[in-house]
């Protein structure tokens, strides 16, 4: 099977610790990782996380360095800024509404939001896990729009019908269910089976 390779985009919403189990699944899974974080990612990735500033070994997987390509979100000019970039996806994770509201515009102001809207235009996978609540029209207008346009809208929502016993389940079970839409293979509990 040929490697995959995948473009995250962080930006500042609350939920780093579901980027951190994603990032992780994609490389054990021998994913190519493309990454961009937005000033404000950043600053959530520390107040949520205690992470200062982004490198393989601050994310936690030192081991999978030579796999992990990070991008300075101010460059516009980076490779995943352009159509002719190939991948097999894009996830947004978490997604912020400031930047649901420039992927659904197509303003785009910084290589995230480029990213994802090149993403759109190239009609492949945009995954964007969304986190606020409640949500504004503006935002559910914004999720319209971008549905319409072939993306696909994950609010960040955990269910709990696998029983999770501690916060890094529930974390598994949302990591998981991203994973699944961009075709990794991964061993998180997400596959329901009927007691009754
Ligand atoms: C601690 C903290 C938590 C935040 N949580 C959210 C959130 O859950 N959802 C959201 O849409 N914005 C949230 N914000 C606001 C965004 O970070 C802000 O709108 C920012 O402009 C987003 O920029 P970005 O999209 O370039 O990352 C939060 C900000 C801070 C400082």
């Amino acid at each position: 099977m040929n490697r995959k390779r995948i473009v995250v985009g962080v930006t500042g919403a609350s939920g780093s610790p579901y980027f951190l189990r994603v990032l992780r699944l994609l490389l054990e899974a021998n994913t190519e990782v493309h990454l961009a974080v937005s000033d404000l990612g950043k600053r959530l990735l520390f107040e949520e996380s205690n992470i200062a500033g982004v490198s393989a070994e601050k994310l936690g997987v030192p081991e999978f360095e030579q796999n992990l390509i990070i991008y300075n979100d101010k460059d516009l000019g980076a490779s995943i800024a352009s159509g002719s970039f190939l991948h097999d996806g894009m996830i947004v994770l978490p997604c912020s509404s400031n930047t649901l509201g420039a992927i659904s515009s197509g303003i785009t102001n910084s290589l995230v939001q480029r990213a994802a809207s090149v993403t759109l235009k190239e009609r492949r996978t945009l995954i964007v896990a969304h986190r606020e609540s409640p949500l504004s029209l503006i935002d559910l207008r914004n999720m319209c729009a971008v549905t319409e346009c072939g993306g696909i809208i994950v609010p960040l929502s955990p269910g709990f019908y696998m029983q999770p016993k501690t916060i890094g389940d529930i974390v598994d079970f949302m990591a998981g269910k991203i994973v699944d839409l961009v075709g990794v293979e991964h061993t998180m509990p997400v596959r329901w089976k009927s007691s009754v």
